[in-house]
């Protein structure tokens, strides 16, 4: 975050003739804002994404996907104090004290505000991700990826919920667009929207957090006492979109609203035309001939994934 003068006063408080210091500086949005107003700016942007993409209404029932992370616990927060009806999802993915410790401050934090958790195991669904780490030859995340979609996307429709909010934030969405572009990776690139609508079994997925960066999001967490899980996964060392995050930062230390722009353009210039070749594919969507999920293929990846698991616990 950029350093904050000494002195400077509240932009909002000065406004309104009142003194209060500011302890936050957003260079990018060239404000300076006292707590209370920091927090209140946090929760105006997440309602304005909100209502600008559309992701849903006050009557909706949504599911936060929950890590235990600064970003999805700060968005389950944001999302209550705005009245939302909201209730958390965690996947115990079975890595050892990263899970337990996430899972802990996760459900410490449904206490706290009173609201429902629900959680899966993956080790009874299919094995914890150390397991799946042995038996797949692509790295460890992309198959978390993979599981962590489709059993959100699977138990939020079996507990009843229209709307699945992830916690997403700028730097992720922008490192990731990065990526894509770097390798003109079109099929990612088209579905890289901050609303994805249901259609054939998919349920609608949202990133309320997509304009907040990291920064502003952990600074959020920590004006409202979230306690959250401050350590990486360690499957998650030497990932291509860390060195993203990095080169997207340090651009932005130099043009401060550098991944703002770059992000926020791309959904508006690029997204649209990229939707409409989209559109002309939505056939290929199948059902999965095991769980009746939606796929791509004949077989879901989850249940090729499962089948494997099988076979090698069989041979073993
Ligand atoms: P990540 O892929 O770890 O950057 O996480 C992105 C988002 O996915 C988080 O903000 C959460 O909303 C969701 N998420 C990640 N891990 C879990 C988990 N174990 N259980 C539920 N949701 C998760
Ligand atoms: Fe899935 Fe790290 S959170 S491998
Ligand atoms: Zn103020
Ligand atoms: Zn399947």
């Amino acid at each position: 975050m950029a350093k904050l003068k000494k002195g400077t006063r509240c932009t909002v408080c000065k406004s309104k003739g009142e003194k209060e210091k500011a302890v936050v500086f957003l260079p990018h949005h060239r404000l300076a804002l006292c707590k209370k107003h920091f927090i209140q700016w946090f929760e105006k942007r997440v309602e304005k994404t909100i209502k600008e993409f559309r992701m849903f209404s006050k009557k909706d029932r949504i599911l936060v996907a929950v890590s235990g992370g600064k970003d999805s616990l700060a968005l389950w927060n944001a999302l209550t104090r705005l009245g939302y009806e909201a209730d958390g999802f965690y996947i115990d993915l079975g890595i050892d004290q990263y899970s337990d410790d996430s899972k802990k401050l996760a459900l410490e934090f449904a206490d706290r505000i009173g609201r429902t958790l629900h959680i899966v195991s993956l080790k009874e669904e299919i094995a914890p991700i150390p397991a799946i780490d042995k038996i797949t030859d692509r790295p460890a995340c992309s198959a978390c990826g993979t599981v962590k979609r489709y059993y959100m996307n699977r138990y939020a429709k079996q507990l009843g919920y229209s709307i699945i909010a992830t916690g997403h934030n700028l730097d992720d969405e922008a490192a990731v667009l990065f990526g894509n572009t770097l390798h003109w990776n079109i099929d990612y690139l088209k579905r890289q929207y901050p609303v994805l609508w249901e259609e054939g079994g998919f349920i609608r997925k949202v990133k309320p957090l997509c304009k907040i960066t990291e920064k502003e999001s952990a600074l959020y967490a920590f004006f409202n006492n979230i306690e959250y899980i401050e350590y990486e996964c360690p499957f998650s060392e030497g990932a291509s979109s860390i060195e993203y995050k990095e080169l997207l930062s340090s651009l932005e230390e130099k043009h401060p609203g550098t991944k703002l722009q770059f992000y926020t353009n791309f959904l508006k210039k690029m997204y649209p035309i990229l939707k409409e070749y989209q559109e002309r594919q939505k056939d290929q969507l199948k059902v999965c001939k095991i769980c009746g999920e939606p796929s791509f293929t004949e077989i879901c990846s989850v249940c090729k994934l499962k089948e494997k698991v099988q076979n090698i616990s069989q041979k073993h």
